[in-house]
């Protein structure tokens, strides 16, 4: 841990969740809990919900939970310390100077002067711009007919007729040259000393989800090559795991994101009010981008070029998504080139029925495939038939694998028995492929007697958070080493204690675990879903049960450690006791 728990646990009990996420998403109160449409997946009716009394969230659709630091680590891409020092910031508490390592320090001051060097560089374009000097550059994006408001939106520059005047400013502001040049703004040359590769260009500065600058790419005006010259690489610009325009885009709530290939694709999207729209940086599309991009949404709308090479992006892009569990879409620009062009030619309303209209992936991915083949020549058709029984055995699920075949097989008039028999052989020769994993699922879901017990323990710690009264019951016949699962026997072990020495602070426990993931998966613990019963009976009767199958779980798991565990032959004597006695117990509620 890099601070103190009892500074975290002040930090966090003086940031209220309903106030700090109400400063990211619109809640409105419903019984006693707070509700809105969930800031980490695309959906229309609210399924996100924060209680104030629990201090936590979670998100009944996707199921993402948390206290407020993990709300603020997955919705600002924040660490641990980060989101500490913000919400410590937010409430006025001071902390202390983190004693990080030598190394660490010149690594975090570094980052930090990298992205200071580059603010400073995009205000001086920004400026340049709407200078006399930048007329040139006013009219290139007046004649790209962007509206002054997208240009500031946008934070659009101009870098001057020499390469010279950036490293000046930036060296009057205090930056040094190694610095510049660390952040890609300049290279040295013998001949002219440093000097910025950027001059006599538009300037697109590229922000993060926190929109920091973090790059540049710069536009030629008119023809001229390259057309676009980008910033490489550097500790803070990672072109694999940002997106141009998902500063914006991640709070567009459109149910979708659109991803296209360029620069000037996104700004017109946007300035046309679709600003869910975002581009890879001057590179492939990558899956971290895609992991990113399902923070926000299931679905994602393929705006690529509308020329080959577009299509081969599409094709390799839809891969990609499917890998990251996500649905894609392809959206049809013809006869226009990109969404730029669409646009100006047809306008927003023609452009929302091209995406109301977009291609379902694989009917797209079919539809490419069938352009190398011949229909007319039997031997050609057979061959298309087969690599479509190959693609469909790529389907993990067998309903969805089998409405797929069904649907295609009338599309392209295949008799869907024999396109039936062609995928079992295929299936047989080299297997049908595996369900997705989704790493970000926090606990995970195996059916069978396991994931039954460990609901249980789920089911019985949500239970306590939710009742506390029903502690005192609980702790008659059950103590922590009782949840088998090792995290939820932390979890426990804490709640227990907090419990027996009379408080109860089960937001508090989560930030006890410093990862996401961690945070994320002990919160669902207190989050599951508990069965809605009626009458007391009923409830009772629940209770009792997963108390029973609790503890008779702990019994099997301690059985089977007899003679390797010290521990276990205590567990296993006091829970046969006690699940005798469970069985013969009426437990009451009241
Ligand atoms: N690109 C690049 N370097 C180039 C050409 C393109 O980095 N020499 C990247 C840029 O990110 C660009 C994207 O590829 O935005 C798509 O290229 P293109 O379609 O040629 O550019 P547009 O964004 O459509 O720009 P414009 O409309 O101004 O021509
Ligand atoms: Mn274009």
């Amino acid at each position: 841990m890099f601070y103190p728990e009892e500074l975290v646990e002040e930090v966090r009990s003086k940031n209220d969740i309903v106030d700090v996420v109400s400063g990211y998403v619109r809640l409105q109160k419903k019984g006693s809990n707070y509700w809105a449409c969930c800031p980490f997946h695309g959906e229309k009716t609210p399924s996100f919900s924060v209680s104030g009394s629990k201090q936590m969230y979670h998100c009944f659709g996707c199921g993402v939970s948390g206290n407020v630091y993990t709300f603020v680590m997955q919705y600002e891409n924040y660490s641990f310390p980060e989101a500490v020092k913000l919400l410590a910031d937010r409430a006025g508490v001071k902390l202390p100077e983190l004693e990080y390592t030598e190394e660490q320090k010149a690594r975090a001051g570094r980052r930090a002067r990298l992205l200071e060097v580059n603010k400073e560089a995009a205000k001086f374009f920004y400026y340049q711009l709407r200078s006399p000097h930048g007329e040139a550059g006013s009219r290139y994006l007046q004649a790209r007919e962007l509206t002054g408001e997208t240009i500031h939106r946008f934070g659009l520059g101009y870098a001057g007729k020499n390469g010279a005047e950036l490293v000046q400013y930036l060296r009057s502001r205090g930056f040094e040259d190694e610095l510049i040049k660390e952040a890609g703004l300049a290279n040295y040359s013998e001949r002219h000393g440093l000097v910025s590769q950027f001059w006599n260009r538009v300037m697109y500065p590229i922000q993060d989800v926190n929109h920091r600058v973090i790059g540049f790419g710069g536009r030629v005006m008119g023809e001229g090559e390259p057309k676009y010259l980008n910033s490489p690489e550097t500790p803070i610009f990672d072109k694999r795991r940002n997106l141009y325009g998902l500063n914006f885009a991640r709070t567009a709530r459109s149910g979708n994101i659109i991803i296209c290939e360029g620069y000037m694709d996104v700004i017109s999207m946007h300035q046309a009010g679709f600003t869910q729209a975002v581009a890879s940086l001057g590179t492939a599309f990558t899956p971290e981008q895609a992991n990113l991009l399902r923070r926000y949404t299931e679905l994602v709308l393929l705006a690529y070029d509308s020329d080959d090479a577009g299509v081969k992006a599409a094709l390799r892009g839809i891969g990609i998504l499917r890998d990251a569990g996500l649905t894609a879409k392809v959206i049809n620009m013809r006869p226009y080139k990109d969404p730029d062009e669409f646009m100006k030619a047809l306008g927003m309303e023609a452009f929302q029925e091209r995406l109301d209209q977009a291609e379902n992936s694989f009917f797209f991915e079919i539809r490419i495939l069938q352009e190398q083949y011949d229909m007319a020549d039997p031997e050609s058709k057979t061959r298309f038939h087969r690599e479509i029984a190959k693609k469909l055995c790529e389907f993990s699920e067998d309903v969805e694998r089998d409405n797929y075949l069904q649907a295609i097989a009338e599309k392209y008039f295949i008799g869907i028995d024999n396109l039936r028999k062609l995928v079992a052989s295929y299936a047989a020769q080299t297997g049908l492929a595996k369900p997705i994993e989704r790493p970000r699922s926090g606990v995970q879901t195996k059916a069978g007697p396991e994931e039954s017990a460990r609901k249980a323990q789920r089911l019985l710690l949500t239970w306590i958070t939710d009742e506390p009264a029903v502690f005192e019951k609980v702790r008659k016949y059950l103590s922590a080493e009782d949840f088998t699962e090792e995290l939820y026997r932390k979890v426990a072990k804490r709640l227990f204690t907090d419990m027996d020495g009379g408080s109860f602070n089960p937001a508090g426990i989560i930030s006890t675990f410093e990862d996401e993931e961690e945070q994320q998966a002990a919160a669902e613990l207190f989050n599951t879903s508990l069965p809605q019963l009626g009458t007391r009976q009923e409830r009772e009767k629940a209770f009792h049960d997963i108390l029973f199958s609790v503890k008779k779980n702990s019994y099997e798991y301690f059985s089977a450690k007899l003679g390797s565990d010290v521990n276990a032959l205590n567990q296993v004597i006091a829970g046969k006791k006690a699940l005798e006695e469970l069985a013969k117990t009426h437990i009451s509620l009241d």
